[in-house]
């Protein structure tokens, strides 16, 4: 049992393998938040708040005065309000039909139930291996009811939390709000947040929280390489291995908000979910409102650990589909080889080549549908281009096929190109607001994914091209942000709404799509790493980490995606050098290695490579399959990060988690004059055990790499890597 209910005394709480969660009611009904952190045996922890908790200037409720002050404003709460008294960042707020913005949640019931809750429309965590809590709050006043869910999964120290507003009563109400809220009440933290742009994504940012609030955010309709909606809040002194950390991952892929707020009393409040900017939500009597979920890790032994987990439930209790544990096939795409510029025989000379070598897998990436060969048009009519492709789309898959790979394409359904024939018979598809000219990006519109007749259309047109050839993959781009937000389908007042029910549409399109197509892998992508959320990952198992594919930049990349993301998530290509994004050349072992740590594939004209490149490609695809399990399945350790000048390499290892095996992989990643050598502390070891290093003759303690640590080899050449295969000696 990982949820205990005390009735006696009204308190909730949570136990997973090494923390602890709790809530009480209290003597108000109001449910406060007493404790999160490390596991501890069960008792009350009210006990610094039970004599109430008054400062000036803080309002308290009025039946409390004068010898017992209640105020919300201190209380650590477990879903905070506007309007009664708490003046710090509200979870929810509420407009009443009366204009008024009051709204105080009093306990009213609970129940536990085996297994995990889903939420109707929205991605989440399930399964059987988790339980789950509902506790219903309602307002004092009106019937306005808060359910608010928790799944717990023991094993993974997961917490994962939603809710659901209800409006009962006889009139509509606004929610300009909806996020949730977690309060410590001591303690002082850092904020570690995940920032970036277009081919630089998930720069590591750790910032202490102050008086004051500081935040993270995406207004652009999608989480955004800008920001990514995952945040760890941290004690000041935490790092890979050591201290509290908590970690909040938002199961959402359009508008969010983080926050971190500390207070007068130096409790610090956490709010994570939909951006309220631009967030206004209509509930009509008898409607619910549903948010998204937050995932919640906490891990005592520092950031390593709470990574460790968040991979463990992604890939088991998020990730969904054949391919959440199917072998994914090593793929070749033609984008950074060809751009526009290809047509059927190009493709199969290089698919030709490809095979020879090992590869599965052929991506056709953009340029191969309506008016396509160049972004100027053709976005919106998924019409394969028979011209270019020589023959149909099927004719094009059979002859790849014929080569002994399977066929992949690529699809941008959100967007359209003003120059198409769709947006010429149905210009309201697109975002727009009346009377001004809407701004393009990348020469391209939105369409208004809130539509149902406007999924409809794409979801016919993907179907049909599905269904008139073999493929076995689909990437899914999305490359511009949405402005010009303005839906013809809603009315004045519910424009509010636009943002919202794009996701949800956009959920209930993946959802049809990859249900109704089992067999094919799906990868995400917008613009490489724009929507690199947890949301995206419960339709497709993979996403493009980013469209930055120099091997020395994606040491950055994939280190910071590494916090929340497993590797098995992270799309990673061997591409050309010099790299199109910043010219610089690394060795092609370098980029491979790099790439194993990702879901390893190439993207260039392997036409143009020599044959000796071509072989070095074939013998990283078996070592890659050798290492495929350990690699996709191991337990991940981040143990020298890039972004330390002073330091030559980057070093990261996984290991079984019986610490039979692992394998470390060191890049240097800063040219320079002055070397030292490195020495390296491992991880994930049996201290007591021997170990060969790469089948070596000389035996190496578990405990001695874990404590004293391992040497990482000097090679004279620019950027070079290694493997240090770690083996139990017999
Ligand atoms: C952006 C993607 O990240 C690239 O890999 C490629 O698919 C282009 N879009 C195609 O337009």
């Amino acid at each position: 049992m990982s949820i205990i209910f005390n009735e006696e005394n009204k308190i909730f709480t949570l136990q997973t393998k090494s923390s602890s969660y709790q809530m009480k009611v209290d003597s108000y009904g109001l449910l406060v938040h007493t404790y999160y952190g490390k596991k501890i045996p069960i008792c009350d922890m009210s006990y610094n708040f039970e004599n109430g908790y008054y400062l000036s200037f803080s309002p308290y409720d009025a039946i409390a005065q004068p010898w017992n002050p209640h105020s919300v404003d201190m209380l650590p709460q477990e879903i905070s309000t506007y309007g009664n008294g708490d003046f710090r960042e509200s979870a929810i707020n509420v407009r009443q039909a009366d204009g008024s913005l009051g709204l105080e949640l009093r306990y009213d019931s609970y129940k536990i139930e085996k297994g995990k809750y889903s939420l109707q429309g929205l991605p989440s965590f399930y399964g059987e291996n988790a339980e789950t809590l509902v506790i219903t709050l309602k307002d004092k006043v009106y019937d306005i009811y808060v359910h608010l869910y928790y799944g717990i999964f023991e094993e993974y120290d997961l917490i994962t939390r939603a809710y659901k507003v209800e409006n009962k009563t006889n009139s509509a109400i606004n929610l300009e709000k909806a996020m949730i809220s977690l309060d410590f009440f001591n303690g002082d933290f850092d904020l570690v947040t995940f920032h970036g742009k277009h081919m630089k994504e998930r720069m590591l940012q750790r910032n202490e929280v102050f008086y004051g609030t500081s935040s993270v955010g995406s207004s652009r309709g999608a989480s955004s390489h800008m920001q990514n909606p995952f945040a760890i809040l941290c004690d000041t002194n935490a790092n890979e291995e050591y201290g509290s950390v908590y970690g909040f991952g938002l199961v959402y892929s359009g508008n969010f908000l983080i926050s971190a707020s500390k207070s007068q009393n130096r409790s610090t409040r956490v709010n994570v979910g939909i951006n309220p900017e631009n967030f206004n939500f209509i509930l009509e009597a008898g409607d619910s409102f549903v948010t998204p979920e937050v995932a919640m890790v906490y891990s005592n032994e520092g950031f390593g650990k709470m990574s460790r987990c968040y991979h463990k439930a992604i890939r088991n209790n998020l990730c969904r589909g054949k391919f959440k544990t199917a072998r994914r096939p090593v793929l070749i795409n033609n984008w950074e080889g060809t751009y526009f510029d290809f047509n059927a025989d190009k493709l199969v000379a290089m698919a030709n080549d490809a095979s020879k070598i090992g590869i599965e897998l052929f991506v056709m990436d953009d340029g191969w549908f309506g008016k396509r060969d160049n972004d100027l048009s053709g976005l919106g009519d998924w019409t394969p281009n028979e011209k270019k492709l020589q023959g149909t789309l099927k004719e094009l898959g059979d002859r790849i096929n014929a080569t002994g790979m399977k066929f992949g394409i690529w699809f941008e359904p959100e967007c359209i190109s003003a120059d198409s024939d769709l947006y010429r018979a149905h210009p309201d598809y697109a975002f727009q607001m009346p009377n001004r000219v809407p701004s393009e990006s990348r020469n391209q519109l939105v369409l208004d994914m809130s539509r149902k007749e406007v999924r409809d259309n794409i979801y016919n047109q993907l179907e049909k091209v599905l269904n008139s050839a073999n493929i076995s993959y689909v990437k899914w781009d999305f490359n511009r942000h949405i402005s010009d937000l303005y839906s013809v389908a809603l009315p004045k007042d519910r424009q509010g709404e636009v943002f919202h029910r794009y996701i949800l549409g956009l959920y209930e399109l993946l959802e049809r799509i990859t249900a109704n197509f089992p067999d094919i892998l799906f990868e995400s992508c917008s613009g490489g790493g724009g929507r690199v959320d947890m949301g995206m990952l419960y339709y497709m198992p993979q996403v493009w980490t980013s469209d930055n594919s120099d091997a020395i930049d994606r040491l950055e990349i994939q280190y910071g995606t590494s916090f929340a993301y497993p590797v098995s998530a992270m799309g990673a290509h061997v591409s050309t050098v010099p790299n199109h994004g910043n010219a610089r050349v690394t060795p092609l072992k370098t980029r491979g290695i790099v790439a194993y740590f990702g879901t390893y594939g190439v993207e260039l004209d392997i036409t143009k490579m020599t044959d000796e490149e071509k072989t070095e490609i074939q013998r990283q695809i078996v070592e890659f399959k050798e290492y495929y399990d350990l690699i996709q399945y191991g337990e991940y350790y981040r143990l020298q990060g890039p972004f330390d000048s002073t330091k030559f390499y980057t070093v990261w290892e996984v290991a079984k988690e019986d610490g039979s095996e692992a394998l470390v992989a060191s890049v240097r990643n800063r040219n320079e004059a002055g070397f030292v050598h490195e020495i390296i502390k491992l991880n994930g070891l049996i201290p007591d055990k021997f170990y060969r290093i790469n089948n070596s003759e000389k035996l190496y303690s578990g405990a001695a790499l874990m404590e004293h640590g391992l040497k990482m080899e000097y090679d004279f050449f620019a950027y070079p890597a290694r493997l240090y295969h770690i083996t139990l000696a017999e």
